[in-house]
């Protein structure tokens, strides 16, 4: 099969398109012939091995072999089914995150456990399906599980015009929320175009000293300091990092204890459970309250161009690769 390899850490240059083995289910595992994928941050990071301590998970001088077809997001059909597989059957369209089943999305095949995936629902394409599993479940988890979010509240996500961003607007205005959505100018219409009450350009305004106070602050980046976050947070406020700069998340991991402490605000950070969501996201999309905002798709032999793309940050939505 063809699949995108990196054997060691670098720019978008280590990438190559390589033949390799078609891998083949184990009992527990099902065979998927991959339709279309995304790019998620955590490629970008694997790629340059960065930050250097992730490298005690992926290798530190090379990647390891685990994590050498990189790409985390799929969407495709089941080929073949391991002989402990109950939940699927070849021929299913599935969909789902291999973040913590050994990547490999950016292939024409993978192997990976049932719960690492869910069935499609029948209206919803490839491309569509590949962009919903890391980013959505990020979006869903920091909203409601740790942030908590309740109909009527005042709502700010940082970093709105990505993968996390324009999913958390759409899946906000779906319990009625206020929502003020924090990116650069030329994703502002399309914020608004999902349902953002307010936008604002990060590059004009600095949305922590502008006197506004917010039930939840739901950030992709994290760029300033946590005092300012405190103060942009009503009196019993949350604030919710899924990602971003790593000094200003080692602040949060620090003081959110401190502060739940001696204050009712919070600050928290999310710890991803792939595809906990998934059926929660089949609703929204069936009901037509959710669609994927996608940019691409680009072809497999493409994706080094697609992530060079994607390190910009130039891109709306996910960044799909069409696989098949
Ligand atoms: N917690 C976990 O377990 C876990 C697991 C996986 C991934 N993650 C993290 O989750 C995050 C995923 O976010 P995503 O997929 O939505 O990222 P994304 O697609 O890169 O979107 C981030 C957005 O932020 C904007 N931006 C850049 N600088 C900004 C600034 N200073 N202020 C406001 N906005 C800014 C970018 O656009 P412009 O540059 O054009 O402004 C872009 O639209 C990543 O940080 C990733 O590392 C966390």
């Amino acid at each position: 099969m063809k699949a995108i390899v990196f054997t060691e850490y670098g720019s978008t240059d280590v990438l190559r398109l390589k033949e390799v083995p078609t891998p083949a289910p184990n009992d527990d595992e099902v065979l998927v012939k991959i339709h279309a994928a995304s790019i998620n941050d955590w490629d970008w990071a694997f790629m340059h091995g960065e930050p250097f301590f992730t490298r005690f998970f992926t290798g530190f001088l090379k990647p390891k072999p685990t994590i050498q077809i990189p790409g985390c997001d799929i969407a495709g059909h089941i080929e073949a089914v391991g002989k402990n597989v109950v939940g699927f059957q070849a021929g299913d369209n599935v969909y789902g995150d291999l973040c913590q089943s050994g990547f490999g999305a950016f292939a024409e095949y993978v192997c990976a456990p049932e719960t690492a995936l869910a069935l499609m629902p029948p209206s919803m394409t490839f491309n569509e399906a590949a962009c919903i599993p890391q980013a959505a479940m990020l979006t869903v988890q920091g909203l409601f599980d740790t942030g908590n979010l309740q109909a009527g509240q005042k709502l700010l996500i940082n970093g709105a015009g990505g993968g996390v961003g324009t999913f958390g607007v759409q899946i906000a205005r779906t319990i009625g929320v206020e929502i003020t959505a924090v990116d650069s100018s030329m994703k502002l219409d399309m914020l608004r175009s999902l349902g953002a009450d307010h936008v604002i350009d990060y590059m004009e305004e600095d949305f922590t000293r502008n006197g506004q106070c917010y039930d939840l602050i739901l950030d992709t980046k994290t760029t300033r300091s946590m005092g300012d976050y405190l103060r942009s947070l009503t009196p019993s406020g949350i604030y919710v990092t899924v990602g971003g700069s790593m000094p200003r998340i080692l602040q949060a991991l620090f003081l959110g204890s401190w502060i739940s402490r001696t204050s009712k605000k919070r600050i928290q950070i999310v710890a991803l459970k792939p595809n906990k969501d998934l059926a929660y996201m089949n609703e929204l999309f069936e009901a037509g309250k959710v669609t994927p905002v996608m940019d691409g798709p680009y072809e497999l032999r493409e994706v080094p161009e697609a992530l060079q793309y994607f390190g910009k940050a130039e891109h709306k939505g996910k960044v799909v690769i069409t696989v098949a």
